[in-house]
């Protein structure tokens, strides 16, 4: 890696960087097979005023604490990434493609943040208060 005798943090910045991108990779998939799924399923249970079958993970409360309990982990992952790297803000010395990599680092960072609003604040209450209403 360039810049990494001089920078040594900038390893353990790549290396957590890589572990989230592979946590969420795996929360990603999880939610698109099997938590959005079952969401489906309640949606249009309610709207056929039909009933739901009890799903193989018992209730939408597990995948849904999961899914919190992920969320809470990658977001502690990027306050490392932020401490590690002074929130960051490249160093006066930093070439484009570092500079680049930390203005991506800042996207990736708000994308997560929108994911995590809509899932925790509203996407998972509907969900819980949905399977209620379908059981
Ligand atoms: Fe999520």
């Amino acid at each position: 890696m360039r810049h990494g005798k001089e920078y040594p943090y900038l390893e353990t910045v790549f290396l957590e960087v890589k572990a989230l991108s592979q946590e969420l990779e795996s929360h990603l998939t999880k939610e698109e097979n099997i938590l959005f799924p079952y969401i489906r399923q309640l949606v249009i249970a309610q709207a056929r005023g039909q009933k739901v079958l009890k799903p193989p993970f018992g209730t939408v409360n597990n995948p849904i604490q999961m899914m919190e309990s992920e969320h809470t982990d990658a977001g502690d992952s990027f306050s490392h990434i932020r401490t590690l790297t002074g929130d960051l803000v490249p160093p006066e010395a930093a070439c484009t493609s570092w500079r680049v990599l930390y203005a991506q680092l800042l996207e990736f960072e708000a994308d997560l943040h929108t994911h995590i609003h809509l899932e925790n604040n509203l996407l998972f209450p509907r969900a819980i208060q949905l399977e209620l209403e379908t059981a």
